[in-house]
């Protein structure tokens, strides 16, 4: 059957992206002119108003993890944005929708482009009071602070437990852990290395602030005092095992991150003899109904305006020079990146 008149226009139809090309020392990224049939295969095409910038988008950036396997790509772990066309009945034209994690942005090309083509189990609708740009603001950072939370709860944790510790606090995760857990009602103590983001934390909720500096380094003794009612940890590394050690008789930590290291170098004592747990956290293969209901409970506790107040704005050509800084830890709160919104057009 020959392609309709209006497949044809979208086949020819340009957009920008945000191209990786392999080079001998490590990939380069360009701002390029694609056209629709550049884009691989997938039941749904989408206008994508909004990505994100996350560690991981940072990582690919620069080339490190070896979590693209092919090139060119086009990077973004994070999308929001319109569906144009869907060959799948559970999305039409006009819908919106948010993609987050399914390996988009590593081994799919993700949301540094103003179009994608993507699978439609990956997309859920996106949540309610939430615009595209305020649901790139959460991204996966904000979804995956709340399914640590989530973790706890399942785990037991109440509002009255006691000292939550947030490392990382003034990340992406970070940040939005300690503005949920506060609204949550429970007391929130920061980690950050960086004091000047003090103020900051106490106006997001954090009740104290604790220099990274305390925890940076494996424990002297395999248990500490019992400090910490529970933990979401995104730095990992010795600061967990630190952590682990000053945990509460059964209370739990949820590993998010690796911003401090992915090795870990404990012992199994506060396991056995306190039996502390230690919580797993996947955002990226999530099941769909989980993740439908942890962004809406995410959309109902931290309304977009909320989330505004700690997003910064960048373009496609910024990523770069961003993308080394979220890896430096020099990134505060959340950014999004800007593709092709609703009203670009008729700007
Ligand atoms: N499991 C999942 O599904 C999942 C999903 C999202 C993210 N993550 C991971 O979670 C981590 C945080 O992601 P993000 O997007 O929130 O990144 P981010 O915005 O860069 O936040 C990381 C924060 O960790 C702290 N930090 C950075 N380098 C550190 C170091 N060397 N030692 C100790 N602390 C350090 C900094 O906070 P302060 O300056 O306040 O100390 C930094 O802002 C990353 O490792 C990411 O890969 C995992």
């Amino acid at each position: 059957m020959l392609p309709s008149h209006e497949t044809l226009i979208r086949m020819t139809e340009s957009f920008k992206a945000l191209l990786l090309e392999q080079q001998p020392d490590g990939p380069e990224a360009t701002i390029r002119t694609l056209s629709l049939d550049d884009l691989p295969a997938g039941a749904v095409l989408l206008q994508v108003h909004y990505s994100g910038l996350n560690y991981k988008d940072g990582m690919i950036l620069r080339g490190q993890g070896n979590l693209v396997r092919e090139y060119p790509h086009v990077p973004g772990i994070d999308l929001a944005g319109t569906v144009l066309e869907s060959a799948d009945p559970r999305f039409a034209p006009g819908d919106s929708v948010v993609l987050t994690g399914h390996r988009v942005g590593e081994i799919h090309w993700g949301g540094y482009a103003e179009r994608a083509r993507v699978r439609a189990d990956w997309l859920i609708p996106k949540p309610t009071g939430y615009s595209t740009r305020q649901a790139m603001a959460a991204g996966t950072a904000g979804f995956t602070a709340m399914l640590a939370i989530e973790a706890l709860e399942d785990h037991g944790l109440r509002p009255d437990a006691g000292e939550i510790l947030v490392t990382g606090a003034s990340g992406g995760v970070g940040s939005i852990a300690v503005c949920l857990l506060a609204r949550l009602g429970y007391a929130v103590t920061a980690v950050t290395g960086r004091p000047e983001n003090g103020e900051y934390l106490h106006r997001l909720g954090a009740t104290q602030i604790l220099p990274r500096s305390e925890l940076a380094q494996t424990p002297p003794k395999p248990l500490l005092g019992e400090r910490w009612a529970g933990c979401v940890d995104t730095v990992g590394g010795d600061m967990l095992a630190h952590v682990l050690a000053g945990m509460a008789y059964g209370r739990s930590v949820a590993a998010c991150g690796l911003a401090g290291g992915a090795q870990l170098r404990t012992t199994v004592l506060p396991f056995l003899l306190r039996g502390v747990n230690l919580l797993g956290i996947d955002s990226v293969l999530c099941p769909t109904e989980r993740r439908r209901a942890a962004w809406e409970r995410l959309a109902t506790l931290l309304p977009g305006d909320d989330l505004d107040a700690i997003t910064a704005e960048i373009g496609l050509d910024d990523l770069p020079y961003f993308a080394g800084q979220i890896l430096a830890g020099q990134i505060r709160g959340r950014t999004v990146v800007r593709l092709d919104p609703e009203d670009a057009r008729t700007a």
